[in-house]
C-alpha cells in the first residue's frame, strides 16, 4: 500500500535538520553573497523597502535577509525575522546586533500571524518547505498594510539547481523512497507558472517574477562529495548508512557521471536558477 504523506513527522524532521544544519548553513553559505546568496540583495532590492518600513522576514533562518533589510528601514522602521528552528534564531540573533527595532522569534510560518501590520514581507528560500504554503501567504496577506508587498525567492526546477539534484537523482536510484511520498520538493515553484499560480491563489496582485542565473564553483568532484556526506543532517545520513559500500560506490560513481557536464579541468562550474517574486496586497 501506498504511504501517505506524514504531516507531523515531516515538521518534526524539519526542524530537527534544521536546528542541526544551522550553523554550517550560515558559515558556508548564508553569511556569504556566493552562488544563490547573491539573490538577497536583489529580493531587497525588489522589495523596494524605505526608510521606517516595518519588514516580517519569514523563515528568516540565520538572517541573511533580514541584516540587509536592517540597514534598510533604518531606525525610524522595525523588522522582525521568524524561524522554526531555535538554532537559526539563536545565530540571527547572535550574528544581528541587537537594536530595539529588529526581532527574532521562533515561529512556524504556517501558524504565523500577526496583529501587527507590515509595509513589506520577505522570504527568501523558505515557501517550498511549507507543506500548505498557499494557507502561509493567504495568512501573510493578513498581516500586509493595504498596499503591502510580498517579495519571495524559491529554487528553480531540479535540472536548473544540479548542485541539489546531481547528488539527489544518484541516490534516488538506490533508494527510491529516500525522499518519502507526498514531502514538499525544493524545486516545487520552481518555474514562473508554478510560483504565480500559487501566489495568485492567495489573491496577491501585481505579481511579477523575475529569473536569474547564478553560479557556484566547486574545486572538484571530491571536495563536492565530501562536503556533501560531511554536512548532510543525520536523518539523511541514516538512510544513506542502509547501502552497502558497494552500493554507496555505485552512488559516487552515478553522482560523478551527473556533474561531468558541468566540469571543466576538474572544477565544477554549477549554474543555479532562482525565481524572485514580488507581489502587493491590493
Ligand atoms: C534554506 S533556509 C533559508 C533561510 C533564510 N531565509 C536565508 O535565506 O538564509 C530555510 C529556512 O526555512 C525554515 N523553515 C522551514 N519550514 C518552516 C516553517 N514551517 N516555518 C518557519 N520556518 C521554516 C528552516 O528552519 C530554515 O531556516
Amino acid at each position: 500500500m501506498k504511504k501517505k504523506f506524514d504531516y507531523n513527522a515531516y515538521k518534526k524532521n524539519i526542524i530537527n535538520i534544521w536546528n542541526e544544519v544551522a550553523p554550517r548553513y550560515h558559515k558556508r553559505f548564508a553569511q556569504k553573497d556566493i552562488g544563490p546568496f547573491q539573490s538577497t540583495s536583489k529580493l531587497v532590492e525588489f522589495a523596494k523597502i524605505k526608510p521606517g518600513d516595518k519588514v516580517l522576514d519569514i523563515a528568516c533562518g540565520t538572517g541573511a535577509v533580514t541584516k540587509k533589510i536592517l540597514k534598510k528601514v533604518g531606525l525610524s522602521g522595525m523588522v522582525i525575522g521568524t524561524d522554526v528552528s531555535f538554532n537559526a534564531i539563536k545565530i540571527a540573533k547572535k550574528w544581528n546586533v541587537h537594536k530595539n527595532n529588529l526581532d527574532f522569534l521562533v515561529a512556524d510560518a504556517e501558524n504565523t500571524f500577526f496583529q501587527k501590520k507590515f509595509d513589506i514581507i520577505t522570504c527568501q528560500y523558505g515557501l517550498f518547505f511549507f507543506p500548505n504554503a498557499s494557507k502561509v501567504l493567504m495568512n501573510l496577506k493578513k498581516c500586509l498594510k493595504k498596499n503591502g508587498v510580498l517579495a519571495i525567492s524559491v529554487h528553480g526546477d531540479k535540472d536548473t539547481v544540479p548542485f541539489f539534484s546531481t547528488i539527489l537523482e544518484a541516490i534516488k536510484k538506490f533508494i527510491p523512497d529516500f525522499i518519502p511520498p507526498g514531502t514538499p520538493t525544493f524545486d516545487r515553484f520552481g518555474n514562473k507558472q508554478a510560483l504565480r499560480k500559487v501566489v495568485s491563489a492567495a489573491k496577491f496582485k501585481k505579481i511579477k517574477v523575475k529569473e536569474y542565473v547564478f553560479t557556484y564553483n566547486i574545486d572538484s568532484f571530491s571536495d563536492f562529495w565530501n562536503n556533501y556526506l560531511r554536512y548532510v543532517a543525520k536523518p539523511v545520513k541514516v538512510k544513506l548508512n542502509t547501502l552497502s559500500p558497494t552500493e554507496m560506490k555505485k552512488v559516487k560513481e552515478l553522482a560523478r557521471k551527473n556533474t561531468l557536464r558541468y566540469t571543466d579541468n576538474g572544477k565544477i562550474v554549477f549554474p543555479w536558477k532562482v525565481l524572485i517574486l514580488t507581489a502587493s496586497k491590493t
